[in-house]
């Protein structure tokens, strides 16, 4: 087999076999086809697409480019959750020692930020001392004693999603559905959970930015993960606004931090809920969604959910005492307000643009190589459909140069636009596929 015939029959917009497609995974992953052949079949796939055989081929040989945990050591039904990405989506951080305090276990392989998306991993980091690589003993011991772990992707684990990952990175091929479809449920399902509860965002600040496609992602990843017989709900969800008000490290560990102590953000929390109750029903501890949100919140209300985050950071090395004090998190030097320059409505905040804001002050990563400014970021001070007078502060910028935190300030008064008339919300949940 050749690869030149490969990129060629899927440039004529033909149907790749199994036996091409396994060809063309472990020749990649061993390092036998070079980044340029593998960067004009994925051109290729963006441009011609494949069909749900050719995804499911395609998940599976990157399942078997590595390893595959065995959670069988871990006691009970296991469920993990993961996100498409999104901006100041730190919906896992909330989420799961709500659903572990309930006697989930979970054991979570988180990533790192992509482009203007954050990562629950780099945020995690905001913690003094919190190590995110733990070795297959620690995340099984961490699991079953406290019933959370949450680490980085391994080199072993779907290898070949980590460096083909990186090259879509910087060939533009990110946005495309059996990429992403792929590339999320190889990891899930080398990382050996029983249930996948998956947040498909929608929106500009998604990678799908219309509902007609996310549900199709949803569709294609619910099938593939019910194909290799584990349960997998999908909870499509909007990213049209950033999610919460936070946006950057700290800053959204802190949010985090704040639901779970009953004072967080409506939508944040409103989507955490619906999330974990997928989990719990698939878990087999709640019957449905109303009773899950309910068993969650006694877990704030009772202080449970916050008292299992600090047995998390502390076993993972972290330090449990910011938790209470919420001043020992890294702090940036420079605090810009960003104030409206008339009345109205907020009909829209640019979901994408506010990420990349964010980035270029720091939070995220420009190059693959650049380091994370745990302490800067954005806070909205309001949300799409709120009033504001003028003067009123729709951002505080945290930046540690002042002229990146000016900068900020002037791109995010283009970005939040307001308009003279009340525009009606966008839903926050769209739909749940199963
Ligand atoms: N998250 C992933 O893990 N992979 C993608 O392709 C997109 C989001």
């Amino acid at each position: 087999m050749r690869m030149y015939d490969v990129i060629l029959k899927k440039r004529r917009g033909e149907e790749l076999t199994t036996e091409e497609i396994d060809y063309f995974i472990q020749g990649f992953t061993k390092g036998e086809i070079p980044d340029y052949q593998a960067s004009a079949l994925l051109m290729a796939i963006f441009f011609k697409s494949m069909n749900k055989r050719e995804t499911a081929d395609l998940t599976m040989a990157m399942v078997n480019s590595g390893e595959q945990y065995n959670l069988d050591r871990i006691n009970g039904i296991k469920v993990d959750k993961h996100s498409t990405g999104g901006v100041g989506d730190s919906i896992s951080i909330v989420l799961t020692p709500m659903v572990a305090a309930l006697g989930v276990p979970v054991a979570k392989m988180s990533g790192r930020g992509l482009g203007h998306t954050g990562g629950t991993i780099d945020k995690l980091e905001a913690f003094n001392g919190f190590s995110v690589e733990l070795t297959e003993e620690e995340f099984i011991k961490n699991v079953n004693n406290i019933g959370i772990a949450i680490a980085g992707q391994t080199t072993d684990l779907a290898p070949a999603d980590k460096k083909l990952y990186a090259l879509r990175d910087v060939t533009a091929t990110v946005d495309n559905m059996s990429l992403i479809a792929s590339s999320i449920m190889s990891k899930k399902i080398a990382s050996g959970a029983d249930g996948i509860v998956l947040d498909v965002k929608v929106g500009e600040g998604a990678f799908m930015k219309t509902p007609e496609d996310a549900r199709a992602l949803a569709r294609e990843m619910v099938d593939i993960g019910k194909h290799v017989g584990r349960e997998t709900v999908a909870v499509i969800s909007d990213m049209d606004q950033p999610l919460g008000f936070a946006i950057g490290n700290s800053l959204e560990i802190i949010e985090a931090i704040e639901t779970l102590k009953g004072n967080g953000p409506k939508d944040l929390l409103e989507l955490a809920l619906t999330i974990g109750s997928n989990m719990l029903m698939i878990a087999k501890k709640a019957y449905n969604i109303e009773e899950g949100k309910k068993l969650l919140l006694e877990t704030i209300e009772n202080g449970k959910a916050i008292e299992k985050l600090k047995e998390f950071v502390k076993a993972q090395g972290g330090d449990p005492n910011m938790i209470d004090d919420l001043d020992l998190f890294p702090k940036a030097k420079y605090k810009l307000e960003v104030k409206s320059k008339r009345a109205g409505f907020i009909s829209k905040i640019h979901a994408e643009r506010v990420g990349i804001i964010a980035m270029e002050l720091g939070a995220g990563r420009a190059t693959k190589d650049s380091v994370i400014d745990l302490s800067v970021g954005i806070v909205l001070g309001k949300k799409r459909g709120e009033e504001v007078k003028e003067g009123e502060v729709l951002a505080t910028v945290y930046a540690n140069s002042k002229e990146k935190g000016e900068r900020a300030v002037e791109k995010l008064l283009q970005e939040i636009v307001i308009s003279d008339s009340y525009i009606e919300t966008i839903p926050l949940i769209y739909e749940i596929i199963k």
